[in-house]
């Protein structure tokens, strides 16, 4: 999974000491060529590549629906609604992110295309709403099932892989007829385990980009499709 005895675990604790404020972080940052504001206690897309490599190969819906699980800061939903999705919606568990991704949605212009919603998973999306596009650039270091995370942490980790398998259990009653879902992720992962739990959810998963880089470890970051069987 990684170079000589680090573990998933040792590098996700590495990334979120890069995340937290205690070890110093800007209130904006650029990527894909934009800047970008961005608040305390909210996953930062500047310490690793997978919001840039994900935001950049995702295939949106022109003049459709896209939906984002875990927007965090909002880079990847607010580039939805830049690229012509005509109606976004971004949803994150954590507060702060909710606040910053509406901030990053006004800042480039795309506030009344991007609806921020305050969400665990799918619970506060309306009712029979269906999305041509759902997207979730994972948690996907799997953690200790009785781990009690903070918001941060759950932007790193994912206790007993629960919030995956719930998200593959409903990602398909939120997916549009044709429509495609995608999860971003990465051999930090449990790649078995979420095999397992699609196969339980009657998904295949498809690797549609990866890149793999070598520096600080080699680590390969995958674009998965979740075909519905
Ligand atoms: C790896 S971060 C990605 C953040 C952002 N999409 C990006 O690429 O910069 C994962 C995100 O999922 C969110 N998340 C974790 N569990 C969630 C849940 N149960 N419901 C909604 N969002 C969740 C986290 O708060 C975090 O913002």
């Amino acid at each position: 999974m990684t170079d000589g005895e680090v573990t998933a675990l040792d590098l996700g604790r590495v990334l979120l000491h890069r995340n937290s404020t205690k070890g110093g972080r800007p209130s904006e940052f650029p990527l894909l060529g934009r800047k970008w504001d961005l608040l305390p206690g909210v996953f930062a897309p500047i310490y690793d590549v997978s919001t840039q490599l994900f935001t950049a190969w995702l295939p949106y819906p022109i003049g459709g629906s896209f939906l984002e699980i875990g927007c965090g800061a909002g880079v990847t939903a607010v580039t939805a609604a830049l690229r012509g999705c005509a109606r976004v919606t971004a949803l994150d568990i954590n507060d702060r992110a909710i606040e910053n991704a509406i901030q990053n949605a006004r800042r480039h212009g795309v506030a009344e295309r991007v609806r921020v919603l305050r969400s665990n998973l799918f619970a506060e999306v309306p009712q029979g709403e269906r999305f041509d596009c759902v997207f979730w650039n994972s948690s996907f270091i799997e953690a200790s099932p009785n781990a009690a995370l903070d918001a941060l942490e759950l932007a790193i980790f994912d206790p007993g892989y629960r919030t995956h398998a719930a998200f593959l259990n409903e990602v398909s009653a939120h997916s549009a007829p044709g429509g495609r879902i995608f999860l971003g992720f990465s051999d930090l992962g449990n790649g078995q385990l979420l095999k397992s739990l699609a196969d339980q959810a009657h998904l295949e998963l498809q690797t549609v980009r990866s890149f793999t880089a070598r520096h600080p470890v080699t680590l390969t970051y995958q674009l998965l499709e979740l075909i519905r069987t």
